[in-house]
């Protein structure tokens, strides 16, 4: 309450001052709300014809303090700063991932999150809707990174750096995971892409198991450092890379109110009398069947039932969606539209506007209010792929940001 209060005596200050200058000039003169900007470069990767690379980067640059975090935009760039064409390096994804560590604890190098150590790592996920350990980022993006607007409107921004659950002895720190691979020189660019486990010469999982029957292509198959089939006698230069990603945020204040963070992924199976950590079934990939109907539509849909326990006001959507991708779209229970994100499809040369690549996603905007979603309200989201011919590996994820106070 006292936070509240506090908040619209804030908020009478504002508007008494608004009354001798216009409005929209006080508020972004006062230094609480100046929105700073910060641009970093992770460390480096380094790549060559026909690798996927794929790094975890612990402890990475990233702004200090109590902030609202109000948009996080990356992309990847070689040694000379300049943005590489996806055609070259296709960036499968990119995430970041907070947590709180041991002060004295040291990452190991290419751990992957979850294996870290249990007692000096303590993982601060979103707030749903995956299984614990499962899509936990608060960002995370793919070819579509150039293209897609990521800033939370308003007066709403992702709130970190406060502290909550902090033990003592511990600091929050970010994870960056890079997923990258180079197709200069491939004997089949959509295959690499979609990490065919034939083209990457790949018959066993990292742990050394056989794969899971039927899995032709995806995540356990493009691994760091695995090589994707080059065109014979083909040869192409070692060069290094970076995500560079730009950071805004604003320093917390009564003023500002927080989003949470919520993905939705349409291979979820939810099981709703499961206890917490088993109500969740995200398999993050699936794969689509070449397939079309007797009228020649070859269109394939992907759907899942998910709630979310409390609910509120949607003011930011995006979906992610691979190659072959035609949109996604989350519906309320009565079959209202939540958002509806659809890839757009480079059709140039340059970084930025890659022909065939996906080059970004379209986002909603809601205005703030006009979009609900009901506490445990039953959602569905569905995600549509082009099925003319077959896909490994694809995604099919929503992201959304919801205030829970207007
Ligand atoms: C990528 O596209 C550019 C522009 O079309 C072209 O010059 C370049 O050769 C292509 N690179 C590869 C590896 O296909
Ligand atoms: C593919 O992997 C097998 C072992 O798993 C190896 O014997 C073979 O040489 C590899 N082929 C290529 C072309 O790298
Ligand atoms: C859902 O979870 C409950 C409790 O764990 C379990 O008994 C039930 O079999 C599960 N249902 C399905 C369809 O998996
Ligand atoms: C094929 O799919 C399209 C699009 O979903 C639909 O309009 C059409 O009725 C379908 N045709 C048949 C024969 O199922
Ligand atoms: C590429 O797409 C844009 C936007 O959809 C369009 O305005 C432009 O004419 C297209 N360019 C070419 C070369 O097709
Ligand atoms: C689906 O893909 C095929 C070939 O890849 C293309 O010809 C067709 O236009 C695409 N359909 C849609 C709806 O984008």
């Amino acid at each position: 309450m006292a936070r509240c209060s506090q908040g619209w005596v804030f908020l009478l200050a504002v508007l008494v001052l608004a009354l001798s200058t216009p409005c929209s000039q006080a508020y972004l003169k006062h230094k609480k709300f100046k929105t700073k900007t910060d641009v970093y470069l992770s460390p480096k990767f380094v790549l060559e014809p026909g690798v996927s690379s794929n790094k975890y980067f612990y402890n990475i640059q990233f702004p200090k303090g109590h902030i609202g975090l109000k948009s996080f935009n990356a992309e990847v760039v070689d040694a000379e700063g300049r943005s590489t064409p996806l055609n070259e390096t296709y960036l499968h994804h990119w995430i970041v991932l907070r947590y709180y560590a041991r002060k004295s604890y040291v990452e190991p190098k290419q751990q992957s999150p979850y294996q870290l150590s249990e007692s000096d790592v303590i993982w601060v996920e979103n707030s749903g809707a995956c299984q614990p350990g499962s899509l936990g980022q608060y960002y995370g993006l793919g070819s579509e990174t150039r293209k897609t607007a990521t800033h939370v409107p308003g007066r709403y921004a992702i709130e970190v750096g406060d502290g909550k659950g902090l033990p003592d002895g511990f600091e929050e720190r970010w994870m960056l995971n890079v997923h990258a691979i180079d197709t200069r020189g491939v004997e089949d660019n959509l295959g690499c892409t979609e990490c065919r486990c034939d083209l990457y010469n790949v018959s066993r999982d990292p742990s050394g198991q056989p794969l899971p029957a039927g899995y032709t292509g995806g995540l356990l198959c493009c691994t760091d450092g695995a090589k994707c089939r080059l065109k014979r006698g083909f040869d192409g230069e070692k060069k290094n890379h970076y995500l560079r990603y730009t950071v805004k945020w604003v320093d917390w204040s009564e003023f500002l109110l927080p989003a949470k963070i919520y993905i939705f992924d349409a291979t979820d199976i939810m099981n709703s009398s499961a206890p917490a950590a088993a109500k969740h079934n995200c398999q993050v990939e699936y794969d689509v069947a070449k397939s079309c109907n007797a009228t020649g539509v070859c269109l394939d849909n992907k759907w899942a039932k998910i709630s979310i326990p409390t609910g509120g006001y949607v003011i930011y959507g995006v979906a992610h969606q691979h190659k072959g991708g035609l949109g996604s779209t989350l519906y309320g229970q009565d079959g209202r539209v939540l958002c509806s994100s659809t890839p757009i499809y480079g059709n140039g040369t340059k970084a930025g506007n890659e022909a065939g690549y996906i080059v970004g996603m379209t986002t909603c905007y809601p205005w703030p209010g006009s979009v609900k979603i009901k506490n445990a309200e039953p959602l569905t989201l569905v995600s549509t792929y082009n099925s003319t011919q077959m896909h490994s590996g694809v995604m099919g994820l929503f992201y959304i940001l919801v205030a829970e106070t207007l």
